[in-house]
């Protein structure tokens, strides 16, 4: 056995390999049991760093190793193959090895795997070692030629199509990419196919690959694949750059998609998508990771990382390039306040509890556990400040000369920042440590008005983090405008540029005090502490030119409404609801900015602002008072709720902004209709819709009620056979059951016939909404606390991905009572014991349990 404890590994330890790679040729025999892969890798010494022949393999079974094609020594262990230096050629030499493998019985879904009948890889971040023996690491960049057989009529790789004949494909990639985009697919798949050509007139063969019966889901990913690619021409002036891109949907994934060069495999349920079957929020997801994975291509294939602390390098950059395209697409405004909400659930959470790291992590154990919030969110928002700071033009002129200069290699964040140092002439050095940092500034802002000078005084702090105790200033751009008492903006968009602990910045030549709306669009991700009273919230809610902080004012007077019921009883503030109404009633403003204006903040969002104010929170009562406030929105806006919901009819289905937007805002009303006229304009609607944004939320307005258990019936024979639509079933009953039930009908769903455990879509269905429905994981008794372990034990064996990913449920654990910490404590302790757990777990619990 040799069996070692975890490693954990360091950034600055990074060492280019012994060996780099010229060129690789595989063929694999598909089996479901015994696959065999063979492979021929033509290895050449790296002069710079001379040794022993290191490759990565894990759970192969080797049939045969030569090198230039005779006898060599080797050693292999649970992790590796290594041939001594003295036993190899110092000059260019081909190594071959024959290796079997078990595609069928790896639940794991990472390496090659079966999923409903078809054979597919999943590679990043270290899965290829799984398929066979290779330097397993970014910065080895290849030529790959692949031959696939089987007797599957489909059969794909990366790159275009070489060859074919009866049983077989071959696949030549002429990109050199690292082995963790390497992808192979194998299966009865049809092709919903689309043309593209390019902005210098070569021809581009696009497919969707699905099982059959999913035919008719795929025309608005194609459509989304289209405007993905005109949009990189357009705005990055980024071609694609072979005859073919493909994309296939997979059933059994354990993150949304992957950017595999040329094949991109996505879970099903980022990519199909039908107005029967699809709300809207899932067309938008569905269009976001279509763009994301295509953008890729250039942000991560053709220029990758060179170690995967540099993981932001590549999915900060591209998230915050398909957020850019989403808001082209539909709304800015509307997309930055999702950015936002999303950014603050998630990456601020992390930011706060024990899983903090920096975007640019120093050290990990197992790397999937660091395809975090941060990494991705925290990471986008860093290049959305940057480009704030230095302009449009300059950002644009910087990713040019990244491009150009990094084409074909394998980089790090110092060489992205330094095409912006080089273009700007900046010195962005202080800019940079927002990779190096973690936890979420504070930002606080005082105002002087003194005979027409405005000053705003800012000071800001970051708390500690885990092994970071002791935190600098951070570069904050602060986007701030000024607006005069009688509404007009005297004072346009300004950037503020912050790189001091206190900083003052004032604003000349006032003829009357302004009101300040500060930190517009959100600018930088910082908690703001403001001081300021409803009646100015609800004069920047009326009158402010910035959508974001438009909304931020909204959300903000609902956040103090619900902390004062919380806290002392105290009834919601007229002003509060008369401002809500006028703003849901004002016709010029957007229905989906509306509809995200009446949306109240989430209990976790409300447990998280208590624990900032120093109260413990106590999540029945936190359940509770939202309860009571969406009484009284209901009852307060009882003459309006009529006829914004029949007003709010978008007609005829179509996915877009504007049709989604009336879409959200009706659903949003329906929901508070439905606790006045007893459920009747929901059945009608449940009765009556075309398409599943409408249905589900009638349904949801239903449940949310206390009632709909006939429709919930209803809903499962119209849908039992479609597998997407079942996930939403599992997800909403779990998703809206009152506290004391949650944990209740989350055990009664995994007993029944369609939850499978193996699927992390289902999976993701019962206990994802278990975590998201805060009141009922927190439920007194601990009931969910202990049923979500019980399950993660029993899930970490076959899918240890996926179970180190849920173990964030617990991560928020030390903002609650004793009592409740300690019967959290208990169940990590229990999965911590727990034998043979697996490392991804043992490292998320254990640094979890370490607060
Ligand atoms: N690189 C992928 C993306 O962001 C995500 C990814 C990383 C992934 N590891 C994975 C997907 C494992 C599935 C399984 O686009
Ligand atoms: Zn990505």
């Amino acid at each position: 056995m040799t069996d070692l404890a975890p490693q954990t590994i360091f950034l600055k330890d990074y060492a280019e390999p012994h060996h780099w790679v010229e060129t690789v040729h595989l063929t694999f025999a598909l089996s479901p049991r015994a696959t065999r892969v063979r492979s021929k890798i033509v290895f050449t010494p790296n002069d710079k760093n001379t040794g022993d022949l290191i490759l990565n393999g894990e759970q192969l079974s080797l049939k045969s190793v030569t090198v230039n094609g005779a006898y060599v020594a080797y050693d292999t262990t649970d992790t590796h193959l290594t041939i001594k230096q003295a036993d190899l050629p110092q000059e260019p030499f081909t190594f071959e090895a024959e290796v079997e493998i078990s595609p069928e019985t790896n639940t794991a879904l990472e390496g090659l795997y079966m999923s409903s009948g078809m054979y597919c890889t999943q590679c990043e971040a270290e899965g290829f070692r799984k398929i066979t023996y290779y330097p397993d690491r970014p910065d080895v960049m290849a030529v790959f030629t692949v031959r696939v057989e089987s007797e599957l009529p489909v059969m794909l790789s990366n790159g275009n199509p070489q060859a074919s004949g009866d049983g077989w494909a071959e696949w030549h990639d002429p990109w050199p990419k690292p082995a963790y985009l390497f992808a192979l697919v194998a299966g009865e798949l049809l092709a919903h196919a689309g043309q593209f050509t390019t902005m210098s007139g070569k021809d581009v063969e696009l497919n969707i690959y699905v099982r059959k019966g999913d035919e008719d889901k795929c025309a608005f990913g194609m459509q989304a694949l289209i405007d993905s690619m005109v949009w990189d021409e357009r705005v990055y002036g980024r071609e694609y750059d072979l005859d073919i891109f493909n994309i296939v949907a997979v059933d059994d994934f354990n993150m949304g998609a992957m950017e595999n060069k040329g094949l991109n495999i996505f879970n099903s349920s980022c990519v199909l998508a039908s107005p029967e079957t699809s709300t809207d929020a899932t067309f938008e997801r569905v269009e976001g990771i279509i763009a994301h994975e295509y953008f890729h291509n250039w942000t991560g294939n053709r220029i990758t990382c060179r170690d995967w602390f540099q993981l932001c390098l590549k999915e900060g950059l591209t998230v915050y390039r398909d957020q850019m395209f989403s808001g082209d697409m539909r709304s800015h405004a509307v997309k930055r306040i999702e950015e936002v909400l999303l950014l603050r659930a998630r990456q601020f959470r992390e930011d706060n509890g024990p899983l903090a790291h920096n975007v640019r992590p120093e050290s990990f154990v197992e790397i999937n556990n660091f395809y975090t919030a941060t990494v991705y969110t925290k990471g986008a928002e860093v290049i959305g400040m940057l480009r704030r700071l230095i302009g449009d033009e300059a950002y644009y002129k910087g990713c040019d000369l990244y491009f150009e200069r990094h084409d074909g290699q394998a980089v790090t964040i110092e060489d992205w920042i330094k095409a912006f140092e080089d273009t700007t002439g900046r010195d962005l050095s202080h800019f940079q440590q927002w990779y190096s940092q973690a936890g979420t500034p504070r930002l606080s802002v005082e105002e002087t008005w003194d005979n027409g000078t405005l000053t705003l005084s800012f000071t800001q702090s970051t708390p500690a983090t885990p092994g970071q105790d002791v935190k600098k200033p951070q570069v904050l751009p602060i986007m701030v405008g000024l607006i005069a008492q009688d509404g007009t903006e005297v004072v346009p968009n300004t950037i503020l540029e912050m790189t001091e602990s206190s900083q003052s910045f004032t604003f000349e030549g006032l003829s009357e005090r302004p009101v300040a709306s500060i930190l517009r669009d959100f600018s930088a991700p910082v908690i703001l502490q403001r001081e300021m009273d409803a009646k100015t919230r609800a004069f920047l809610l009326a009158n402010d030119t910035d959508p974001f902080n438009t909304w931020e004012m909204g959300r903000m007077l609902a956040k103090d409404t619900l902390v004062a019921m919380i806290v002392d009883g105290t009834e919601p503030d007229p002003a509060y609801l008369d401002a809500l109404k006028t703003m849901l009633s004002d016709t010029r403003k957007d229905p989906a900015f509306r509809a995200l204006c009446l949306a109240l903040p989430s209990q976790d969002d409300l447990a998280q602002t208590l624990t900032d104010a120093g109260v413990t929170p106590d999540p029945m009562a936190i359940y509770e008072q939202l309860e009571e406030l969406r009484h009284i929105l209901a009852s307060a806006f009882k003459d309006i709720l009529p006829a914004l919901y029949a007003d709010n009819d978008a007609g005829a289905f179509k996915p877009d902004a504007n049709g989604s937007g009336k879409r959200a805002l009706r659903m949003a009303v329906l929901s508070l209709l439905t606790l006045n006229d007893g459920g009747a304009a929901a059945r009608n609607l449940f009765e009556t819709a075309d398409n599943m944004t409408e249905q589900a939320g009638a349904l949801t307005a239903l449940l949310s009620a206390g009632t709909g258990q006939e429709e919930l019936a209803s809903f499962y024979a119209q849908w039992f056979h479609d597998r997407l639509v079942m996930d939403k079933w599992f997800m909403m009953q779990v998703a809206v059951a009152a506290p004391l039930e949650a944990a209740h009908i989350a055990d009664k769903l995994t007993q029944h016939a369609d939850f499978e455990m193996k699927n992390p879509n289902r999976f993701r269905a019962v206990f994802g909404a278990l975590q998201a429905n805060h009141g009922g994981f927190h439920a007194p008794d601990g009931a969910a606390y202990k049923l979500l372990a019980d399950w993660l034990i029993k899930l970490d064996p076959l899918n240890p991905q996926t179970t180190a990913r849920m173990c964030g449920a617990f991560e928020t654990w030390k903002r609650y009572d004793a009592d409740r910490q300690a019967m959290i404590r208990t169940q990590l302790e229990r999965i911590l014991a727990t034998p043979n757990l697996s490392g991804d777990t043992t490292e998320m619990v254990s640094r979890i349990l370490a607060a």
